[in-house]
């Protein structure tokens, strides 16, 4: 309530008013009497020990007996919006305080004036105990140079205060304002008192001396039926007139001030309800009066009478620099009532300074409404100064990314035109490099060192920043030397956007990483419909055993009763009626964060679309509530890898040694599935970017299907490398363009196919290149890269024919148009098998 009445007060005005500060002088502060010399009237500052502590007067305080005050000449007048006060302490001998007291005020010090609360009380409680400090608003806040405080008591005691004023001075100089008594409406039959219920000088038939509701800093609503204070009757924020009480149609007012002063303004804050026949005076006459003379000639303004808006307004008339030290106003009607909750006088107070009493000591207080005086102000001026300097930053910073981007995209540019130039060249040098030749594969026509590595630097130009993978490039000797944010530029040779340029969803799996890179345009075609597959009852789900688990929640072996309801006929056709079915449900944590949240759901949108018997179907989801669960067909014999490291190929060695065996056609039968799974994914422009036996699930008969556990499993940790506490990447099986310019396309998904059907005819029985070291792996693609017969090929597996080692070679060709695509892989494979 108290914020929305100040706002109307120009600034805050409740600063010390200079007892506990000192700026108000000993000889300023003066009481009724004093007990001795050391509880004299100059120790009544709060919060100063001085002298035996506080003020305390010579004889205790009687109830009723008001003769005891201290009081403090502010030396001009001042807006006093609070109070503080406090007994006497003294080290903890002291114990007298003041339970209540009165304030009186003046202007002038003959008159003095008994304040009063809005609801008439004049007693304010005052302390407990002889040391804290207690607070008090003056409700409404009075404007007075002299002020008195006034010890009262139900019974005879001893009593001794200290005591602060706070405010502002006040500079609009007025004095008095001489009005016509506020009238009374009757609004639907209801009383609205519209009196200056807070008047301090006389009311007759007129208000005369005083000051009240019209300077109390307090502006009224637009509805004047009610108001910010509490407890109060309606109209009570304004001081209101009927025209049938103004024959002349109008109501004059006049204003006293303490001076001679340079008027620039007037503000008038007036309701408008004209609903209900209230609006703003419809025009005002101001009459000056410098020295003892009225000016013949006086101001008229005539604002706009606004039928539109109800608003209440502050109506601003312009006083031309008249010197006056009174001004008196008529206000003509423009409807049947007129009413005003604050008038303010805006002057010159540099001239009101030098007529003043010369300063006193320390800082002067501020004041209510001069921008000289006011705290508030330097207050706003530091806001401003910083405001402006956060803008400043800001724009710097703006200027700089944009700089920095606009500079990237340069770069880019131009080394895409040279890398496509260098490409060109040396693709046509080397088309029987590329061409796959089986018995020699590294048998190509290398280009000179010299050329090659002026190559990379035309290619991997330094620059302002880098994408992740290229951070890689940095260990190949030929860019040691580099700085450490050289930049890769990303480019997109074959129209296929990479993960730097598509709006790639990183499906975070439960388990950790990406599931499949899906470019922007295979996400727009998908984000047709929400989520494809059924919400699933969680209770129809019994637990059986935990498969797995990663950073962001667990994988469960689970029964689920009644699932043929709830998935696609075709699939259906796999589950019995009423059997309860296996199924690996994989649920984020509870405590997940909302990215992870958000990357679940948005895998599921994904997945609830991928259907094909060589992907991992997404049966039905828990999304209703939390856990949120995707419920995934289950299979027998877990992953590839740990399927084929429990297997050995047929041969006498398996016979006798007793373990499962599989044979040849299995394992290219397995292989062929995994080529038609990704050639699936691939016709979609899914970019799976981990493709390994152990994201490939086996089921019975050696049915395979694509999954993605992403990159925390423990088990497989020694897959990734992770580049200094960044990116996870699977070095072993990506392409040199994947590690060195972070590409991700469907052919480097091809290239990670070639390595996994090495695994594959392995056995998984060792990682690709175990015998390199991660760094050497990433020297390796290095050699990739320069294609000088250097690079190291994965072997060719003991059981590996020919053809199959041929197929691995062909995806691991440098020339991203060169390798096959899924499609062919998937037909050799068959007609292998054939
Ligand atoms: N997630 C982890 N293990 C799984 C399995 N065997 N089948 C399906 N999803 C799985």
């Amino acid at each position: 309530m108290k914020e929305i009445k100040l706002s109307c007060v120009v600034g805050v005005c409740r600063y010390p008013l200079g007892m506990s500060g000192g700026q108000i002088q000993d000889e300023d502060i003066s009481a009724s009497s004093q007990w001795s010399e050391s509880t004299a009237a100059r120790y009544g500052r709060l919060d100063f020990e001085e002298g035996d502590g506080a003020w305390c007067p010579e004889i205790t305080v009687e109830p009723d007996s008001l003769k005891e005050f201290l009081q403090i000449d502010l030396r001009s007048l001042h807006f006093i919006t609070l109070v503080g006060t406090q007994g006497r302490h003294a080290g903890g001998i002291g114990n007298e305080f003041a339970q209540m007291y009165k304030i009186k005020y003046s202007r002038d010090s003959s008159r003095w004036i008994s304040w009063r609360n809005r609801q008439g009380k004049q007693v304010i409680e005052g302390n407990r105990n002889a040391y804290d400090i207690v607070l008090k608003d003056l409700e409404p806040p009075i404007i007075a140079r002299f002020v008195r405080f006034m010890p009262v008591s139900d019974h005879s005691m001893n009593v001794c205060m200290r005591v602060e004023l706070y405010g502002c001075e006040w500079l609009d100089g007025l004095v008095s304002y001489n009005a016509p008594a506020g009238e009374q409406m009757s609004l639907e039959g209801q009383p609205v008192h519209l009196n200056d219920s807070v008047y301090d000088g006389a009311v007759i038939y007129s208000m005369t001396e005083g000051l009240g509701q019209l300077t109390d800093g307090m502006c009224g609503l637009d509805d004047f039926t009610h108001s910010h204070v509490y407890n109060v009757w309606p109209g009570y924020d304004y001081v209101g007139w009927t025209n049938e009480s103004f024959p002349n149609g109008y109501v004059e007012i006049m204003f006293e001030f303490d001076r001679t002063r340079n008027f620039t303004t007037m503000k008038v804050h007036c309701n408008n309800m004209f609903m209900k026949h209230v609006k703003a005076f419809r025009q005002v006459v101001c009459y000056f009066r410098s020295e003892a003379d009225w000016e013949a000639t006086p101001l008229s303004f005539s604002p706009v009478v606004d039928d539109v808006n109800l608003s209440a307004r502050f109506v601003t008339i312009s006083m031309a620099n008249h010197m006056a030290s009174a001004i008196k106003c008529q206000f003509y009607f423009a409807e049947a009532w007129m009413m005003f909750s604050e008038i303010t006088f805006q002057s010159d107070t540099a001239m009101y300074n030098t007529t003043l009493a010369p300063p006193k000591t320390g800082s002067s207080p501020p004041t209510r409404d001069d921008p000289t005086h006011k705290i508030d102000d330097s207050n706003t001026r530091i806001l401003i100064v910083c405001l402006v300097a956060i803008i400043l930053i800001l724009v710097a910073i703006i200027v700089i990314i944009l700089w920095r981007q606009v500079w990237q995209k340069m770069l880019e540019k131009a080394s895409r035109r040279m890398l496509d130039d260098e490409l060109t060249a040396s693709l046509s040098l080397q088309s029987e490099t590329f061409a796959y030749s089986h018995n020699n594969p590294t048998s190509s026509s290398a280009p000179s060192e010299q050329e090659s590595s002026s190559t990379y630097e035309r290619i991997f130009p330094l620059g302002p920043d880098y994408q992740e993978p290229s951070q890689l490039i940095r260990m190949l000797p030929e860019f040691s030397h580099t700085s450490k944010d050289a930049v890769t530029p990303l480019f997109a040779q074959d129209g296929v956007p990479h993960y730097a340029e598509a709006d790639i969803v990183n499906l975070q799996g439960v388990t950790g990483g990406n599931t499949y890179a899906v470019p922007a345009l295979t996400m727009d075609l998908l984000s047709g419909k929400d989520v494809a597959v059924e919400e699933f009852p969680r209770k129809l789900l019994t637990f059986k055993e935990k498969l797995g688990e990663g950073q962001f929640g667990e994988v469960h072996l689970c029964e689920a009763e009644g699932m043929k309801e709830f998935i696609d006929e075709d699939f259906s056709f796999n589950i019995s009626d009423n059997q309860p079915v296996l199924v690996a449900v994989k649920m984020l944590r509870a405590d997940a964060n909302k990215n992870a949240r958000n990357d679940f759901l948005k895998e599921i949108k994904i997945m609830s679309r991928l259907k094909d018997p060589n992907i991992i179907r997404l049966l039905a989801v828990c999304i209703c509530s939390d856990p949120l669960c995707m419920i995934t067909e289950y299979m027998e014999n877990g992953d590839l890898n740990q399927f084929l490291s429990r297997h050995e190929p047929e041969g006498q060695m398996a016979l006798i040694s007793n373990v499962t065996t599989v044979g040849y056609s299995d394992l290219r039968y397995m292989a062929t599935q995994i080529a038609s799974g990704m050639r699936y994914l691939s016709s979609l422009n899914f970019v799976h970017r981990d493709l390994a036996t152990r994201n490939c699930l086996v089921g019975k008969n050696y049915t395979i299907k694509i999954a993605d556990f992403g990159m925390s499993r423990n088990l497989y940790s020694g897959d990734y490398y992770r580049i200094q506490g960044r990116a996870v990447l699977p070095i072993r099986w990506m392409s040199w363009e994947s590690i060195l310019l972070g590409k991700f396309t469907t052919a480097s998904d091809v290239w990670a196919f070639g390595v996994t059907l090495w695994e594959t005819l392995t056995f998984c029985k060792e990682q690709p290149y175990s015998q390199l070291t991660d760094e050497q792996v990433i020297e390796n693609t290095g050699e990739f890269f320069r294609d000088q017969k250097r690079q190291i090929y994965l072997p060719q597996p003991v059981l590996c024919p020919d053809s199959l080692y041929k197929i691995m070679l062909c995806c691991w060709r440098r020339n991203t148009k060169e390798r096959p695509s899924f499609q062919e892989i998937h037909r050799v494979l068959l007609e292998s098998q054939a």
